[in-house]
């Protein structure tokens, strides 16, 4: 079996796996990043689109960029709709400024294969039989087959970026870890449409018949959520339907409505809260939806994935270039520390805003309250901007 050597083996080409594997080119660290999907696949993967101020200065910072710069669109607000009325929360002026950028996962994930790609380093698509082990000690090894051949790949270290239904967290012997995790009573049936974004900044919406989410890809293509059963039968859900359920669900008093188009994709997506602790065993570093899923509620699952890798990097070129150890021995807990604080505020933005089957109308009633003193109160506002443009990367 041909085996390769490499400082870093990576498990994964989402966006975590590749922004780590731009950030080891940049610091010359060597790597190699192994796929189990085509990269059509993980380029064409319809998810979300909420970046960070700090995902988007790492996005520049590690000269991946130039797209974004293009065509993302920066938003200093959002709206939150309820009793039909649409409430802006001013996110700049409450955070000196913080913002956030409106650009598909998918883009990223794009420019970063370019990126990779421009490198000149390693990244095998379409692999299978993907395993890791030797994790305690200081060669531990991913082995991948490719075409009819097997491989080997020994490492100094391993980033386990191949999110929640990968082969690496599982790896960790169960007694090692301790798994935290918090399951939702609905979903999110969520659509691509051909129709100009009828707002400028997105629309979260609370509304009796429960959530919807307007959002946008570009000035042309709208994205938007709303509120259906976990198991929801997308069949039943003719494009007429949806249209109709959106409107039910974001018309306002003042007449604005999202423009209808062609639905051009449409995907149920399950939500859930889950954490793994430590992100760390042996020579194997979790990062992004491996350790952790956010329901997207908050927009946090990709700019956690981004803040991982940056401390990653950070640690193994400390590691590489100054032979030192703490930074890698502190990434679990201070990455454990910025996850729970994500998981609050999705959690409670997911709880304030999504209707629960079988509800007390007194329920819906405090609901209603909490977002009538959120679009009135300095403070509580200033805690929604915070969160939601997100805390600088440590
Ligand atoms: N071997 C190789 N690759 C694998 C394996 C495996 N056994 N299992 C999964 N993968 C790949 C997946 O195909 C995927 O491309 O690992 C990648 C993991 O990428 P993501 O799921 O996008 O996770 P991550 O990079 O951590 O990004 C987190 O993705 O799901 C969104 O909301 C989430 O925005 C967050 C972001
Ligand atoms: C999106 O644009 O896809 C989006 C926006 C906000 C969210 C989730 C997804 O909370």
């Amino acid at each position: 079996m041909p085996t390769t050597r490499t400082q870093v083996g990576i498990v994964g080409a989402g966006p975590a796996g590749l922004m780590l594997g731009q950030l080891l080119h940049l610091a010359d660290i060597d790597s190699v990043i192994v796929e189990d999907r085509s990269e059509e696949y993980v380029i064409e993967r319809v998810r979300a689109g909420v970046l960070e101020q700090g995902t988007v200065d790492l996005m520049r910072s590690t000269g991946v960029g130039d797209r974004l710069e293009r065509e993302g669109m920066r938003h200093d607000g959002i709206y939150l709709r309820f009793n039909d009325d649409r409430h802006r929360i001013n996110m700049a002026a409450l955070t000196g400024g913080r913002a956030i950028t409106i650009y598909g996962q998918n883009e990223v994930v794009k420019d970063l294969i370019g990126a990779r790609q421009a490198s000149g380093r390693p990244l095998y698509f379409e692999v299978s039989d993907v395993s890791v082990l030797d994790l305690e000690t200081e060669a531990p090894r991913v082995r991948f087959v490719q075409g009819e051949e097997r491989h080997e790949l020994v490492c100094d270290f391993i980033a386990g970026c191949d999110g929640s239904h990968g082969v690496c967290r599982p790896s960790i012997p169960a007694s090692r870890v301790r798994m935290y995790e918090r399951g939702y009573p609905f979903a999110w049936l969520g659509i691509l449409a051909d129709a100009p974004p009828a707002s400028d900044e997105i629309v979260y919406s609370l509304s009796e018949r429960g959530f919807a989410l307007f959002s946008m890809r570009s000035t042309t293509i709208t994205r938007l959520y709303l509120q259906c059963a976990p198991d929801e039968n997308l069949d039943a859900w003719s494009d007429d339907r949806i249209w109709a359920e959106l409107m039910a669900r974001l018309r306002t008093t003042d007449g604005w409505a999202p423009n209808v188009g062609p639905i051009l994709q449409k995907a149920v997506a399950p939500m859930r809260s889950f954490v793994v602790e430590p992100m760390r065993y042996g020579r194997l570093f979790l990062a992004g939806d491996a350790a952790h899923i956010v329901p997207p509620t908050g927009a946090k699952g990709l700019n956690l994935a981004m803040a991982d890798v940056r401390r990653l990097a950070d640690a193994l070129q400390d590691f590489f270039k100054r032979g030192t150890q703490h930074k890698l021995d502190d990434y679990s807990d201070r990455g454990l520390k910025r996850t729970w604080r994500a998981q609050r505020f999705s959690w409670w933005m997911t709880s304030m805003l999504h209707k629960q089957e079988g509800d007390n109308p007194f329920d819906y009633r405090r609901q209603l309250a909490e977002l009538d003193y959120l679009v009135s109160s300095q403070a509580a506002m200033t805690s929604l901007a915070e969160n939601y443009t997100g805390t600088p990367f440590d």
